[in-house]
């Protein structure tokens, strides 16, 4: 298969940067399609450790093209230190590497105060996002007010609306969330600076793509967050600003329908959150810390600790049929070492009523029971094994129950944090 999209099938933090960084030693392009730089991919390369924000992970491949489609939104700002960065280890060392979006919006310094303002207003109530200004510049470019990169080509214009718009987000910084307005030359001046060095990596993606696509090379999209944050059909209004499933690559990288040969779900051997919103399996005794602790679980993006569930079925159901997903990778099984026994979420119940599936609408989610099956566990180290067959008994015996409960083909079984550790069963660039 040659055009395959690496979706998350929880609340993000799946792992999705290792599956990406593992095919795209397959692809020729690579691609991000919707978010910004709320999602960060934890990668470790030869010992060393790259967190990833708004580059495609195939930035780590030399002589792949990442591409940053117009369905995101990229904070300028962001971007080049990330470029910087990377260039500082050696990758992306020509500017033909990577490619952004004309179309693409801005995440401007207004969007990153109004998102905090409003979080620190809403006090418990608050949506917990990663305060990168994600939702308010998603708001302006559906409001029509946002910034596109396109519009940096005409610098004297792109003032204007700038101007324009920092009069209005001023006012309502300051009267409305009382925090600190952003000074209206100082921005002028950075944005003239990172003009200059954001200019020649804007290409007509869509376009590139299509041509790519028609001449045969092999893409991966790179999606960002997860199907329960997607702002459709999460947790709503505990999720992101983006759709997050493989459909949104459509519209946000320019993909025409139809172009899209396999979807490769991610999902963790257990579940993680950041931020608010309910979580029907989260565990709240010491097995949770022991597994944050164990997991590293602490956000790429932000640093907060992740809150702790057991795989849920009924969510992956849901997030796996809302994909078309063609197969699932599992990642960090080796985490759950140890813990004896192991439980997997069956199905909800509420008020008396078994849910097999997402109840419509999410609604009540905050207040289901979640039904679990309890399977024995293993105490082996996972360290170095690469084949089912080497695999503990009992730990087979989990990935066959998750199989026979989501009824998608296992493609991958993540044994550890490094490029290598994984059981490879399905190859969807190979398949
Ligand atoms: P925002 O995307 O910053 O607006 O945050 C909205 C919600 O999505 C919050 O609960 C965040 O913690 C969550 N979120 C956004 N991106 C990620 C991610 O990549 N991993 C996990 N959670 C995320």
């Amino acid at each position: 298969m040659k055009t395959v999209a690496v979706v998350g099938t929880q609340w993000g933090d799946e792992g999705k940067g290792k599956i990406v960084d593992l095919l795209a030693a397959d692809a020729d392009i690579v691609v991000r399609f919707q978010g910004g730089n709320n999602a960060a991919h934890t990668l470790v390369v030869d010992g060393r450790k790259f967190i990833l924000r708004l580059v495609p992970a195939g930035a780590l491949h030399p002589g792949k093209t990442c591409v940053i489609g117009n369905g995101t939104v990229v904070d300028p700002f962001a971007l080049v230190e990330e470029i910087d960065n990377l260039r500082a280890n050696g990758f992306l060392s020509s500017e033909d590497s990577l490619k952004l979006s004309y179309d693409a919006h801005m995440v401007m310094p207004y969007h990153r105060a109004i998102d905090r303002g409003r979080e620190a207003r809403l006090g418990r109530n608050a949506i917990g996002t990663t305060g990168f200004g994600i939702g308010p510049a998603y708001e302006d470019k559906v409001a029509r007010s946002g910034l596109r990169f396109a519009d940096l080509i005409d610098f004297r214009s792109f003032t204007a609306r700038l101007e324009r718009n920092l009069k209005e987000k001023n006012a309502y910084l300051k009267s409305v969330l009382k925090a600190k307005p952003i000074r209206t030359d100082e921005l002028i001046a950075q944005m003239k600076t990172l003009r200059k060095r954001l200019l020649p990596f804007l290409a007509d993606t869509a376009g590139f793509l299509y041509s790519a696509h028609e001449a045969g090379k092999r893409i991966l999209f790179e999606g960002a967050h997860g199907a329960m944050l997607d702002i459709d059909y999460g947790t709503y209004p505990y999720v992101t600003s983006s759709n997050c499933l493989a459909s949104a690559a459509f519209a946000g990288a320019g993909l025409p329908p139809g172009k899209l040969d396999a979807v490769l779900g991610i999902s963790k051997a257990y579940t993680t959150r950041v931020g608010g919103g309910p979580f029907p399996t989260e565990i709240k005794t010491g097995v949770g810390k022991r597994l944050r602790e164990e997991g590293d679980e602490f956000g790429s993006a932000t640093g907060r600790p992740r809150r702790i569930g057991w795989f849920d079925a009924v969510l992956a159901r849901h997030a796996l049929r809302l994909n078309g997903a063609w197969g699932l990778a599992l990642t960090k099984l080796d985490v759950l070492t140890g813990i004896d026994p192991v439980k997997i979420c069956v199905a909800y119940e509420r008020a008396g009523r078994r849910y097999e599936q997402m109840p419509p609408g999410r609604v009540g989610l905050d207040k289901i029971r979640p039904i679990c099956e309890e399977l024995p566990g293993w105490h082996q180290s996972l360290q170095g094994i690469r084949a089912m067959a080497d695999l503990p008994a009992p730990a087979r015996r989990y990935l066959e129950r998750i199989g026979e409960l989501t009824n998608v083909r296992l493609a991958m079984v993540g044994t550890g944090a490094a490029r290598e550790a994984i059981i490879m069963l399905s190859n969807p660039f190979q398949a």
